[in-house]
């Protein structure tokens, strides 16, 4: 596999792209409230009348339509920064107070303040160090603030070419990171030092298109076996039902009871984590509004959670056996649209 540094990404076609989205806007069709599931300004509404200030950092932000809409609507106190690698920024954006533009790639660029709320709307897509980028800007976040990126990770791949969408959505959780897999977004409160066992060995420009239908960049990393993250400690056993009600899911005295309204899908897969000692079978069930709960094999009523899923969607309940880790997670239901 030929694995391109940044300065080779970023001459790459790929990411030149003409075609791709440059152009959304704060709210509407084609908007940053669409695609991210929030309006950007409610986040920081309630700042600015606390605080009578708030910041909000864009990473990747094209042509800073967004940011400029923003500084439009909002009263004075808002202070507004992005960052894209191409300077093809709105000529309506550009000279507007209280907004600055930076023309750099964000793998690269370091603030020299902290936000209340930092986005990257469709960028990381056509990024190398996906994770590296994350575990910086999520130490760029003010107390209380709110990150919130769109994140492929089906473009996350382990240096000998295994899918690493689940180990790593596993990590970013026990991180305190969370992933809508629903709308492809991880979402953080507050910064966060972001260790994970992995370390960055290269682009590929070459993955084809990825959900968005735009091509894309594939990130590979090797997994580390030493670091500075805490020994894993096994954690508490949980108790899963699923019944005519929902799922009910208890978890060292708290009880989690999702009606079946509010459930998007339910999956098993099995996730292998050499570095972390980790190889177990898992069932993850998406909510419709983002979260999501997951159960081990070793968990009470896994077995009959995962049998009676499947019976609901009139599918034969998988051979568990047979999972083979890093590959796609196998369905079980999920919810009619
Ligand atoms: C699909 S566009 C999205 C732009 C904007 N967020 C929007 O939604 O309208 C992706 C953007 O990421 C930018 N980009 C790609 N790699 C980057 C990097 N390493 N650093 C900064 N920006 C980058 C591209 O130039 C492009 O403007």
């Amino acid at each position: 596999m030929r694995l391109l540094d940044d300065e080779a990404l970023q001459r790459s076609s790929v990411v030149a792209n003409n075609a791709m989205n440059r152009e959304r806007g704060l709210d509407g069709v084609n908007s940053y409230a669409r695609d991210l599931g929030f309006h950007p300004l409610d986040r920081l509404r309630s700042r600015l009348a606390e605080h009578g200030a708030a910041a909000w950092l864009d990473l990747c932000c094209g042509q800073g339509r967004a940011l400029a809409q923003a500084a439009r609507h909002t009263p004075d106190g808002l202070e507004l920064v992005g960052v894209d690698l191409v300077d093809h920024f709105d000529p309506q954006a550009t000279g507007v107070d209280g907004l600055t533009l930076v023309t750099a790639s964000v793998s690269q660029w370091q603030p020299d303040r902290t936000f209340d709320l930092i986005t990257c709307v469709h960028g990381l897509h056509y990024v190398g160090d996906k994770l590296g980028v994350l575990a910086r800007a999520l130490t760029w976040l003010s107390p209380g603030g709110v990150f919130a990126a769109h994140l492929d990770l089906a473009s996350i791949r382990l240096a000998d070419g295994t899918p690493a969408a689940q180990p790593v959505r596993r990590l970013l959780r026990e991180a305190g990171v969370a992933y809508d897999a629903r709308r492809r977004i991880v979402t953080r409160t507050g910064p966060t030092v972001l260790d994970l066992p992995l370390e960055y060995a290269g682009a590929d420009d070459r993955a084809g298109p990825n959900y968005t239908g735009q091509p894309a960049v594939d990130s590979y990393y090797r997994p580390l076996r030493t670091g500075t993250r805490p020994d894993p400690v096994p954690p508490p056993r949980r108790a899963v039902a699923v019944d005519d009600r929902g799922v009910r899911v208890e978890h060292e005295g708290t009880v989690f009871e999702v009606e079946w309204n509010d459930v998007h899908r339910a999956s098993v897969s099995r996730l292998v984590v050499e570095t972390a000692d980790i190889d177990h079978v898992e069932l993850t069930v998406d909510l419709v509004y983002g979260h999501y709960l997951t159960v081990l094999d070793s968990d009470v009523g896994f077995a009959a959670a995962v049998a009676e899923f499947a019976r609901r969607s009139g599918r034969p309940a998988p051979d568990l056996s047979r999972l083979r880790p890093g590959h796609d997670d196998i369905e079980l239901w999920q919810q009619d649209r």
